[in-house]
Protein backbone atom coordinates (compact mmCIF):
# COMPACT_ATOMS: atom_id res chain seq x y z
CA UNK A 1 0.00 0.00 0.00
CA UNK A 2 1.56 3.19 -1.42
CA UNK A 3 1.37 5.90 1.68
CA UNK A 4 0.43 9.44 -0.33
CA UNK A 5 1.23 12.68 1.34
CA UNK A 6 -0.99 15.98 -0.43
CA UNK A 7 1.29 18.86 -0.56
CA UNK A 8 -0.01 22.20 -2.10
CA UNK A 9 2.49 22.81 -4.63
CA UNK A 10 5.98 22.74 -5.24
CA UNK A 11 7.56 24.30 -2.50
CA UNK A 12 5.74 22.19 0.33
CA UNK A 13 6.33 18.72 -1.46
CA UNK A 14 9.93 19.61 -1.55
CA UNK A 15 9.75 20.81 2.26
CA UNK A 16 7.67 17.51 2.99
CA UNK A 17 9.74 15.04 0.96
CA UNK A 18 12.67 16.56 2.49
CA UNK A 19 11.78 15.88 6.38
CA UNK A 20 11.85 12.84 5.38
CA UNK A 21 14.78 12.81 4.15
CA UNK A 22 16.33 14.63 7.10
CA UNK A 23 14.74 12.13 9.87
CA UNK A 24 16.46 9.01 8.10
CA UNK A 25 19.82 11.17 8.00
CA UNK A 26 19.40 11.64 11.86
CA UNK A 27 17.97 7.98 12.77
CA UNK A 28 20.76 6.32 10.76
CA UNK A 29 23.57 8.68 10.32
CA UNK A 30 25.35 6.59 8.18
CA UNK A 31 22.61 5.60 6.00
CA UNK A 32 23.09 4.84 2.33
CA UNK A 33 20.79 7.39 0.69
CA UNK A 34 19.58 6.60 -3.15
CA UNK A 35 19.51 9.66 -5.02
CA UNK A 36 18.00 11.25 -8.30
CA UNK A 37 18.48 13.80 -10.54
CA UNK A 38 15.78 15.99 -12.90
CA UNK A 39 14.05 19.11 -11.80
CA UNK A 40 11.78 17.55 -8.73
CA UNK A 41 14.01 16.73 -6.55
CA UNK A 42 15.75 20.68 -6.71
CA UNK A 43 13.46 22.22 -4.05
CA UNK A 44 14.67 18.97 -1.53
CA UNK A 45 17.98 19.19 -2.00
CA UNK A 46 17.55 23.40 -1.70
CA UNK A 47 15.84 22.72 1.40
CA UNK A 48 18.51 20.06 3.13
CA UNK A 49 21.29 22.37 2.35
CA UNK A 50 19.52 25.26 4.51
CA UNK A 51 19.40 22.72 7.41
CA UNK A 52 22.64 21.88 7.28
CA UNK A 53 23.61 25.42 7.34
CA UNK A 54 21.65 26.10 10.26
CA UNK A 55 23.29 23.17 11.69
CA UNK A 56 20.33 20.77 12.24
CA UNK A 57 22.16 17.93 9.98
CA UNK A 58 24.72 16.23 9.82
CA UNK A 59 26.19 14.41 6.70
CA UNK A 60 29.38 13.51 7.59
CA UNK A 61 28.62 9.66 7.69
CA UNK A 62 25.85 9.40 5.02
CA UNK A 63 26.69 7.42 1.85
CA UNK A 64 24.74 7.91 -1.72
CA UNK A 65 24.31 6.11 -4.79
CA UNK A 66 23.23 7.38 -7.63
CA UNK A 67 20.26 5.90 -9.81
CA UNK A 68 21.60 7.06 -13.47
CA UNK A 69 24.07 8.25 -15.60
CA UNK A 70 24.48 9.39 -18.98
CA UNK A 71 27.18 7.03 -21.27
CA UNK A 72 30.30 9.52 -22.24
CA UNK A 73 29.74 12.34 -20.56
CA UNK A 74 32.43 13.04 -18.09
CA UNK A 75 32.36 14.37 -14.87
CA UNK A 76 33.03 17.90 -15.46
CA UNK A 77 30.37 18.40 -18.32
CA UNK A 78 27.22 20.23 -16.66
CA UNK A 79 25.01 18.06 -17.77
CA UNK A 80 26.41 14.98 -16.39
CA UNK A 81 24.62 13.70 -13.00
CA UNK A 82 27.71 13.45 -11.43
CA UNK A 83 28.29 17.57 -11.83
CA UNK A 84 24.13 17.95 -11.08
CA UNK A 85 24.62 16.20 -7.70
CA UNK A 86 28.20 18.31 -6.52
CA UNK A 87 26.29 21.38 -7.70
CA UNK A 88 23.01 21.30 -6.30
CA UNK A 89 23.52 19.17 -3.13
CA UNK A 90 27.17 17.71 -2.70
CA UNK A 91 29.17 20.58 -2.45
CA UNK A 92 26.97 22.36 -0.05
CA UNK A 93 26.77 19.83 2.46
CA UNK A 94 29.65 17.94 4.31
CA UNK A 95 29.15 14.68 3.42
CA UNK A 96 32.21 13.37 2.15
CA UNK A 97 32.74 13.09 -1.98
CA UNK A 98 34.28 9.51 -1.48
CA UNK A 99 31.38 8.47 0.17
CA UNK A 100 28.83 9.84 -2.59
CA UNK A 101 28.70 7.15 -6.12
CA UNK A 102 26.86 8.25 -8.82
CA UNK A 103 27.21 5.43 -12.14
CA UNK A 104 30.45 5.71 -14.17
CA UNK A 105 29.25 7.77 -16.95
CA UNK A 106 33.14 7.69 -18.23
CA UNK A 107 33.36 3.94 -18.24
CA UNK A 108 32.47 2.87 -21.76
CA UNK A 109 32.66 -0.50 -21.44
CA UNK A 110 28.87 -0.39 -20.23
CA UNK A 111 29.05 -3.90 -18.56
CA UNK A 112 31.97 -3.02 -16.29
CA UNK A 113 30.47 0.32 -15.41
CA UNK A 114 27.25 -1.51 -14.54
CA UNK A 115 28.60 -4.41 -12.82
CA UNK A 116 30.83 -1.67 -10.54
CA UNK A 117 27.81 0.57 -9.69
CA UNK A 118 26.02 -2.58 -8.54
CA UNK A 119 28.64 -3.95 -6.16
CA UNK A 120 29.04 -0.49 -4.68
CA UNK A 121 25.55 -0.94 -3.99
CA UNK A 122 25.96 -4.82 -2.36
CA UNK A 123 29.12 -3.27 -0.15
CA UNK A 124 27.12 -0.40 1.31
CA UNK A 125 24.80 -3.26 2.26
CA UNK A 126 21.89 -1.50 0.47
CA UNK A 127 20.01 1.52 -0.05
CA UNK A 128 18.24 2.68 3.17
CA UNK A 129 16.42 5.15 1.28
CA UNK A 130 15.68 5.87 -2.32
CA UNK A 131 14.57 8.56 -3.48
CA UNK A 132 12.66 8.98 -6.69
CA UNK A 133 11.17 11.02 -10.01
CA UNK A 134 8.73 10.18 -11.78
CA UNK A 135 8.92 10.35 -15.90
CA UNK A 136 6.12 11.83 -17.91
CA UNK A 137 6.35 7.92 -19.60
CA UNK A 138 5.98 6.15 -16.17
CA UNK A 139 9.65 5.96 -16.01
CA UNK A 140 12.06 5.76 -13.27
CA UNK A 141 15.20 6.32 -13.39
CA UNK A 142 16.29 5.22 -16.89
CA UNK A 143 13.95 2.26 -17.06
CA UNK A 144 11.71 3.03 -19.98
CA UNK A 145 8.36 1.39 -20.37
CA UNK A 146 8.62 -2.00 -21.28
CA UNK A 147 12.09 -2.88 -19.33
CA UNK A 148 11.50 -5.82 -17.60
CA UNK A 149 11.08 -5.55 -13.69
CA UNK A 150 14.35 -7.81 -13.11
CA UNK A 151 17.05 -6.11 -14.26
CA UNK A 152 19.93 -4.51 -12.03
CA UNK A 153 22.17 -2.04 -13.33
CA UNK A 154 22.15 -1.88 -17.27
CA UNK A 155 22.51 0.31 -19.85
CA UNK A 156 19.93 1.27 -22.11
CA UNK A 157 18.88 3.33 -24.84
CA UNK A 158 16.72 6.07 -24.25
CA UNK A 159 13.28 6.78 -25.88
CA UNK A 160 12.45 9.52 -28.15
CA UNK A 161 10.36 10.91 -25.38
CA UNK A 162 13.03 11.28 -22.82
CA UNK A 163 15.43 12.10 -25.10
CA UNK A 164 12.94 15.03 -26.00
CA UNK A 165 12.16 15.59 -22.37
CA UNK A 166 15.52 16.05 -21.57
CA UNK A 167 16.80 18.40 -24.37
CA UNK A 168 15.35 21.00 -22.43
CA UNK A 169 19.41 20.88 -20.22
CA UNK A 170 20.75 21.23 -23.54
CA UNK A 171 21.63 23.39 -26.35
CA UNK A 172 20.28 21.32 -28.94
CA UNK A 173 18.20 17.91 -29.17
CA UNK A 174 21.03 16.30 -31.16
CA UNK A 175 23.42 16.87 -27.50
CA UNK A 176 21.33 14.76 -25.41
CA UNK A 177 22.97 11.52 -25.01
CA UNK A 178 20.97 8.64 -26.52
CA UNK A 179 22.30 5.85 -23.95
CA UNK A 180 22.49 5.84 -19.77
CA UNK A 181 23.42 3.35 -17.10
CA UNK A 182 20.61 3.34 -14.86
CA UNK A 183 19.56 1.42 -11.55
CA UNK A 184 17.47 -1.29 -12.92
CA UNK A 185 13.59 -2.02 -11.11
CA UNK A 186 15.07 -4.88 -9.55
CA UNK A 187 17.79 -2.39 -7.69
CA UNK A 188 15.55 0.29 -6.98
CA UNK A 189 12.69 -2.44 -5.69
CA UNK A 190 15.65 -3.78 -2.97
CA UNK A 191 16.00 -0.34 -1.21
CA UNK A 192 14.47 -0.47 2.37
CA UNK A 193 12.64 2.15 1.82
CA UNK A 194 11.34 4.38 -1.10
CA UNK A 195 10.28 8.30 -1.46
CA UNK A 196 9.13 9.12 -5.08
CA UNK A 197 8.34 12.80 -5.54
CA UNK A 198 5.45 14.29 -8.20
CA UNK A 199 4.80 17.84 -8.72
CA UNK A 200 3.10 19.54 -11.59
CA UNK A 201 -0.35 19.07 -13.94
CA UNK A 202 1.57 17.31 -16.61
CA UNK A 203 2.38 14.31 -14.99
CA UNK A 204 -1.12 13.94 -13.40
CA UNK A 205 -2.63 11.32 -15.79
CA UNK A 206 0.78 9.43 -15.07
CA UNK A 207 0.78 9.88 -11.27
CA UNK A 208 -2.86 7.72 -12.05
CA UNK A 209 -2.12 5.33 -13.73
CA UNK A 210 1.13 4.46 -11.77
CA UNK A 211 0.08 4.37 -8.92
CA UNK A 212 -3.80 3.26 -9.35
CA UNK A 213 -3.37 1.58 -12.51
CA UNK A 214 -2.38 -2.16 -13.17
CA UNK A 215 1.27 -3.29 -12.40
CA UNK A 216 2.69 -3.59 -15.91
CA UNK A 217 6.00 -2.84 -17.17
CA UNK A 218 5.01 -0.55 -19.92
CA UNK A 219 4.18 1.49 -16.57
CA UNK A 220 7.35 1.08 -15.12
CA UNK A 221 6.71 3.10 -11.40
CA UNK A 222 3.72 0.66 -11.49
CA UNK A 223 5.74 -2.01 -9.94
CA UNK A 224 6.44 0.37 -6.92
CA UNK A 225 2.74 -1.02 -5.24
CA UNK A 226 4.28 -3.87 -5.03
CA UNK A 227 6.96 -2.46 -2.65
CA UNK A 228 6.78 -2.98 1.09
CA UNK A 229 7.13 0.85 1.69
CA UNK A 230 7.05 3.08 -0.50
CA UNK A 231 5.93 7.15 0.29
CA UNK A 232 4.64 9.45 -2.61
CA UNK A 233 4.96 13.34 -1.97
CA UNK A 234 2.74 14.87 -4.45
CA UNK A 235 1.22 18.30 -4.93
CA UNK A 236 -2.25 19.05 -5.78
CA UNK A 237 -1.52 19.56 -9.75
CA UNK A 238 -0.67 16.15 -9.90
CA UNK A 239 -2.65 14.22 -7.85
CA UNK A 240 -5.37 16.23 -9.60
CA UNK A 241 -7.01 13.61 -11.27
CA UNK A 242 -6.84 11.15 -8.44
CA UNK A 243 -9.18 13.00 -6.38
CA UNK A 244 -12.10 10.46 -5.89
CA UNK A 245 -9.34 7.48 -5.33
CA UNK A 246 -7.49 8.87 -2.76
C1 LIG B 1 16.72 11.23 -12.58
C2 LIG B 1 15.90 10.15 -13.09
C3 LIG B 1 14.63 10.36 -13.84
C4 LIG B 1 13.80 11.54 -13.34
C5 LIG B 1 12.51 11.67 -14.15
C6 LIG B 1 11.71 12.89 -13.74
O1 LIG B 1 17.87 10.75 -11.93
O2 LIG B 1 16.28 9.03 -12.93
O3 LIG B 1 13.87 9.18 -13.78
O4 LIG B 1 13.50 11.35 -11.99
O5 LIG B 1 12.81 11.76 -15.51
O6 LIG B 1 12.44 14.03 -14.09
P1 LIG B 1 12.01 15.48 -13.62
O7 LIG B 1 12.13 15.50 -12.14
O8 LIG B 1 13.03 16.40 -14.27
O9 LIG B 1 10.63 15.69 -14.11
Amino acid sequence: MIKIIKAKDYNEMSRKAANIISAQVIMKPDCVLGLATGSSPLGIYAQLIDWYKKGDLDFSQTKSVNLDEYRGLSHDNPQSYYYFMNENFFKHININPANTHVPNGMELNAQKACADHEAIIQELGGIDLQLLGLGNNGHIGFNEPGVAFEKETHCVHLTESTIRANSRFFEKLEDVPTQAYTMGIKSIMMAKKILIIVSGEGKSDIVKEAFFGPVIPQVPASILQMHPDVTLVADADALSKCTTLI
